[in-house]
């Protein structure tokens, strides 16, 4: 029997394995349905912790357009850790699917559930790395710019998930990296190593910036996420006074490329981490880059459930 694999980071993913995800989402994109019924008779359970629309939607319509099946469970229904171990809820959900996407506060639970379960754990977002988002975001860059070389990716804002799993996804695809976040939320620092160590050996680069103007300057890409993530809601209000001056706006964005385009990974807060004129504006691939979610996560669905 094949060894199950299981997609929890970025970080022990190769570049080849990268492109090839892209390709088969790019296949994808072109045909939906050429693959429908590949699927048949295969369950994958949403195991969710935390709300999710385009991860859960997009899960859940890939798997139905590829002939499975997707099975919702809702953060009352397993209380995982509190009702269960995790350790029993991998071993008992893995005897009824085909494979668990698991959306988690703590990264260790993603950790744990791999661990235990016989079939495939794909991280759906946890506090550490949302590879997924990283793996469409990279897509949705290939498709605009028509390749990933060359390329300069800013990010601005929080060094949260979401920036972890980009900066290992650039930089292992060789793309130049640029972040401005405040001074107490920065990059976390291993996944900051991982990505450095692979920036290295694609001979591109990681930079880090205490003005968001100056990370933006040359851009291809501005990318920010909000500056309260799930399960921070209680650091709300110093966040925002400590995350003032870092929006991307309209003068961020003049310093960037003049072809340049503005990516979130959505949910947005208006007003907060992107200004309403920049998110509604022509620069704005956003509403592209959710889409991709669909095509994307078939290719990761096709490669790992397969
Ligand atoms: N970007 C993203 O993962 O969105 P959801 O939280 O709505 O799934
Ligand atoms: N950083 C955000 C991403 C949401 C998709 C969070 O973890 O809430």
């Amino acid at each position: 029997m094949k060894k199950k694999k299981d997609l929890l980071t970025l970080g022990d993913m190769r570049e080849h394995e990268i492109i090839e995800i892209l390709d088969l989402a790019r296949r994808m994109k072109k045909a939906p349905f050429s693959k429908k019924g590949v699927f048949r008779d295969k369950t994958l359970a949403l195991l969710f912790q935390k709300p999710s629309n385009r991860t859960r939607i997009s899960f859940e319509v890939a798997m139905v357009q590829l002939g499975g099946h997707a099975l919702y469970l809702s953060p009352q229904e397993i209380c995982m850790g509190k009702r269960e171990s995790v350790k029993d809820v991998a071993r008992v959900v893995a005897r009824y699917v085909d494979g668990i996407v698991a959306r988690v506060f703590s990264h260790s639970d993603v950790k744990g559930l791999a661990e235990y379960s016989p079939v495939p754990v794909i991280n759906g977002l946890s506090d550490a790395e949302h590879p997924c988002q990283a793996l469409s975001d990279i897509f949705t860059i290939r498709e605009k710019f028509k390749t990933l070389k060359n390329i300069t990716v800013t990010y601005i804002g929080d060094g949260n998930n979401v920036l972890s799993s980009l900066m290992l996804a650039c930089a292992k695809t060789g793309m130049k990296t640029r972040i401005s976040t405040p001074k107490e939320y920065g990059p976390e620092p291993e996944a900051l190593s991982l990505a450095a160590k692979a920036a290295k050996e694609m001979k591109t680069t990681i930079e880090l910036f205490a003005d968001p103007f100056e990370a933006a300057k040359g851009a291809d890409v501005v990318y920010t996420d909000v500056w309260v993530s799930m399960g921070q809601e209680d650091e709300r209000d110093k966040r925002l006074e400590d995350f003032k001056g870092f929006q991307v706006d309209s003068r961020v964005m003049s310093a960037a490329k003049k072809n340049a385009v503005v990516m979130h990974c959505l949910p947005a807060h208006r007003g907060e981490e992107i200004s309403e004129d920049v998110i509604d504006g022509p620069a704005s691939v956003i509403y592209d880059q959710a889409e991709n979610r669909l095509h994307v996560q078939k290719a990761v669905l096709l490669k790992y459930l397969s």
